[in-house]
């Protein structure tokens, strides 16, 4: 079923905004598990605090790695070098951050803000075992990435092609980033009106949905 028809049959039902938060969290799970569906990619932002006097937006895409609806988390994998992990750190993980999400087949946008963190520990290694070589290689890197470096091939790249056990060192440098949401927003644009809706997260795990003006 694709995401409108989904929410069309949602608009249809007696208590809408009752069913919201479950299509939001069946949709986000289905992002997670498949990488033909529209969310498996989203763009991840964050907010660059380096000068400190004008903080400006930093976005991204990645891959859309869990879903879980109970605490409303939403998880990708990053290297722990990366500008978004020092940018996250810098504004003291937990930080700010929003996701963004686009199906252009349904016309259906939804965006998540919330507080993301960066996760190490027994909770890295449990994923890093699930890795395979391939998804290994991005964080095998000798120079951290975002390096600045005078060739389109840097002289890293031949060491991320290594055998099961060499990979292994790509786990100091590997992280989850969790982001727990406050807030989300879905909006359909459609022929016949544009619908959108709203959810607020509170910390108890309290959920208020509502209309909003497309
Ligand atoms: C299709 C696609 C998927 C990506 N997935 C990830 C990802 O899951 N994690 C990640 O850290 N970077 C991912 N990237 C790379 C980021 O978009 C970004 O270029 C990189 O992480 C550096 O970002 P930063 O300098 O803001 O830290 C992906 C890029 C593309 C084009």
């Amino acid at each position: 079923m694709t995401l409108s028809s989904a929410f069309d049959r949602l608009l249809q039902s007696d208590q809408p905004l009752a069913e919201l938060d479950a299509l939001i969290w069946t949709t986000l799970r289905g992002g997670a598990e498949s990488s033909q569906h529209p969310w498996n990619l989203g763009a991840f932002s964050t907010i660059d605090p380096r000068d400190a006097s004008s903080p400006h937006p930093k976005c991204r895409t990645v891959v859309l790695r869990h879903a879980d609806p109970s605490r409303h988390a939403v998880d990708f994998y990053t290297d722990v070098r990366s500008d978004k992990v020092r940018q996250l750190s810098a504004a003291g993980s937990p930080a700010p951050a929003c996701w963004l999400f686009y199906d252009p087949a349904s016309r259906i946008q939804l965006r998540l803000d919330g507080m993301a963190e960066v996760i190490d520990g027994q909770q890295a290694d449990d994923v890093w075992q699930q890795t395979t070589a391939d998804s290994r290689a991005s964080y095998l890197s000798i120079r951290p990435p975002g390096e600045r470096v005078n060739d389109p091939q840097p002289p890293s790249t031949a060491d991320r092609f290594v055998t099961a056990e060499e990979s292994e060192r790509g786990r100091q440098n590997f992280r989850i980033v969790r982001t727990t949401v406050r807030h989300a927003d879905w909006l359909y644009l459609r022929r016949q009106g544009h619908v959108r809706s709203a959810i607020n997260y509170d910390a108890s795990g309290g959920i208020d949905a509502f209309w909003v003006v497309p």
